[in-house]
């Protein structure tokens, strides 16, 4: 990793509604380039070991239990700036607070439910790429 990688996973709630190919148009018009992509369903115990950082917190059970109700997308995109570029192209967290034309304020339902999860620094991206993709499952 080299800085212009992040992980994204398009959530469970926005692969069942059919937003995968609008959302990956959006990733990929914005400039990004796709070095792994996989379908795949989290057990609980993977959803929360991916987000352990938030073990603890009111809202884990919830977050944990949601992110394996269903397969997701999860892909690895390299851009220069990836991590903060890629923020900026989703949106806030919470969809009510996103900028017109994010894809969280286009395709998310709420802060819980928002459409994809990005990497917040290179040290995750890292980690979250481990997570998810073998070395020769990325290019
Ligand atoms: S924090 O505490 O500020 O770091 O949390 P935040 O950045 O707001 O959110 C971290 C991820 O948790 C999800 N989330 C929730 N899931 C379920 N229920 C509730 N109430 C809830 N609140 C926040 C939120 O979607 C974030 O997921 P990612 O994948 O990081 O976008």
């Amino acid at each position: 990793m080299n800085g212009n990688q992040t992980l994204t996973m398009i959530k469970p709630i926005a692969v069942e509604r059919n937003y995968v190919g609008p959302i990956i148009q959006k990733i990929t018009d914005a400039g990004f380039i796709i070095r792994a992509m996989k379908l795949l369903q989290l057990s609980k115990n993977q959803a929360g070991d991916f987000y352990g950082e938030h073990r603890g917190k009111y809202f884990y059970e919830d977050l944990t239990t949601f992110m394996s109700s269903g397969p997701i997308v999860a892909m690895i995109l390299e851009k220069e700036n990836a991590v903060a570029d890629f923020r900026k192209l989703i949106g806030a967290t919470d969809p009510v607070e996103a900028e017109e034309g994010t894809i969280r304020k286009l395709y998310a339902e709420s802060k819980s439910h928002n459409a994809v999860h990005g990497s917040d620094s290179d040290e995750s991206a890292k980690r979250e790429s481990d997570f998810f993709f073998s070395a020769v499952e990325r290019f």
